[in-house]
């Protein structure tokens, strides 16, 4: 069965959702060939900027995530190891987009990048962490939009409040996509799942326990699909990218449910490699065809309309025939509202509060709530 993968982005069509995020897998010439060789729907390039940083930084693994603390990459640097055109023709031959990444200052900057790139981008992206005077935004994007690319903003916060003022500014300001991402939450880690810490700290700082931004988290992709949501609730005719802690098919596809356009990845390819692009894009497929979907334009927004509805409560029912006995339900049911006997799960009524969780702790489809 084919799927139709395709995805619009502002007036762009992808050919699929999937995109590789700004990082250190996105650095090089070299890197974004291999990228578009596992046929994601296009590449941030690693943010350039026009100050020069010092390159030591730090990155860790850590349980369930990832730390960084990776700089951008000053422009002469970036021009000599992205090769933008060379990068771009690759790009376009194969079907892909190309996105370039600012951490930049202003409208100047945004001019300066411009200037030295325009004609071997589809797309620029301001990070807006990074961007000192807001009320500069609306040039920086005519600039972008007078050369006729797409212009995005990354941008991500620790409230609602915060994000809808980003938000309000950006649409102001004409932008054609968000980008929406995990706040650049900082985060101190002593991991001590990892051996190397052990042994460096009697020596050294340990890994991690400088401030990094922390990437790669589940936590982070419910808190920014949240976002996403609420944003498409409040703009449903803007474009938006969701990134941070995607890592599997399934996650693209709760993520696109919810109201994103397209989707990026970064910390999944540290950690596995770049055929973790072409692991995610084949399970996307496969999720859409368990799900009676052809398309993802019928599984974008999905949910926007249908959750979060008001409807009577209802009691969670067991399966006899498909529960194990297992107890997951017993041992965390606020309640104590569901006791196992004689290796069967048994719901009392009178203490259920209905909270669902039941449900997602069991491996059986032995609970139903309808
Ligand atoms: C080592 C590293 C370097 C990154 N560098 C950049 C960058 O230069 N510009 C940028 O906009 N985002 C950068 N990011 C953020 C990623 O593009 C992405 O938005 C974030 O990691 C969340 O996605 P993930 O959880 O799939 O990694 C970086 C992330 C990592 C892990
Ligand atoms: S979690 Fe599911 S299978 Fe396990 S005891 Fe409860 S209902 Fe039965
Ligand atoms: S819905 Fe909540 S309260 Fe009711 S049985 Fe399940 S876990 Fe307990």
């Amino acid at each position: 069965m084919s799927i139709n993968l395709e995805t619009k982005l502002g007036y762009m069509i992808l050919k699929n959702p999937i995109l590789a995020s700004a990082g250190p897998i996105t650095d090089r010439y070299e890197k974004i060939t291999r990228l578009v060789d596992m046929n994601v729907g296009g590449v941030y390039t690693k943010s350039v900027c026009l100050e020069r940083k010092p390159r030591n930084f730090y990155m860790a693994e850590l349980r369930g995530a990832f730390m960084d603390s990776e700089p951008c990459l000053y422009i002469e640097e970036w021009l000599e190891r992205i090769k933008i055109s060379d990068s771009y023709k690759y790009a376009h031959n194969r079907g892909a987009v190309l996105l370039v990444e600012m951490d930049v200052k202003n409208s100047n900057e945004v001019y300066e990048v411009l200037s030295r790139t325009y004609p071997y981008a589809d797309g620029y992206e301001i990070h807006l962490p990074h961007f000192k005077d807001f009320n500069d935004l609306p040039q920086a994007v005519r600039h972008i939009k007078s050369h006729d690319k797409l212009a995005s903003v990354k941008l991500g916060a620790n409230d609602w409040k915060a994000i809808k003022d980003l938000i309000n500014l950006s649409m102001r300001s004409g932008v054609d996509a968000i980008h929406i991402n995990n706040p650049d939450f900082p985060g101190l880690a002593l991991d001590l799942s990892t051996h190397v810490p052990i042994k460096m700290i009697n020596l050294k700082p340990v890994l991690g326990s400088v401030v990094g931004w922390i990437t790669g988290s589940a936590a982070l992709r419910y808190y920014v699909q949240k976002n996403i949501y609420d944003i498409k609730q409040a703009y449903p005719e803007i474009s938006v990218i969701g990134s941070g802690g995607i890592r599997s098919g399934k996650d693209v596809f709760e993520m696109l449910s919810v109201g994103a356009d397209a989707v990026a990845l970064c910390s999944v390819a540290i950690l596995e490699g770049f055929e973790a692009f072409k692991r995610v894009i084949e399970e996307l497929s496969k999720v859409i065809i368990e799900l009676n979907f052809t398309s993802v334009n019928e599984i974008t927004g999905l949910l926007l309309k249908e959750l979060f509805k008001p409807g009577p409560p209802i009691q969670p029912s067991i399966n006899t025939e498909l529960c194990t006995g297992c107890k997951l339900c017993e041992v965390s049911c606020p309640n104590n509202a569901i006791r196992v006997i004689n290796n069967k799960a048994v719901l009392d009524p009178a203490l259920c509060v209905i909270c669902g969780l039941c449900y997602s702790r069991c491996r059986f489809g032995a609970i139903k709530f309808s």
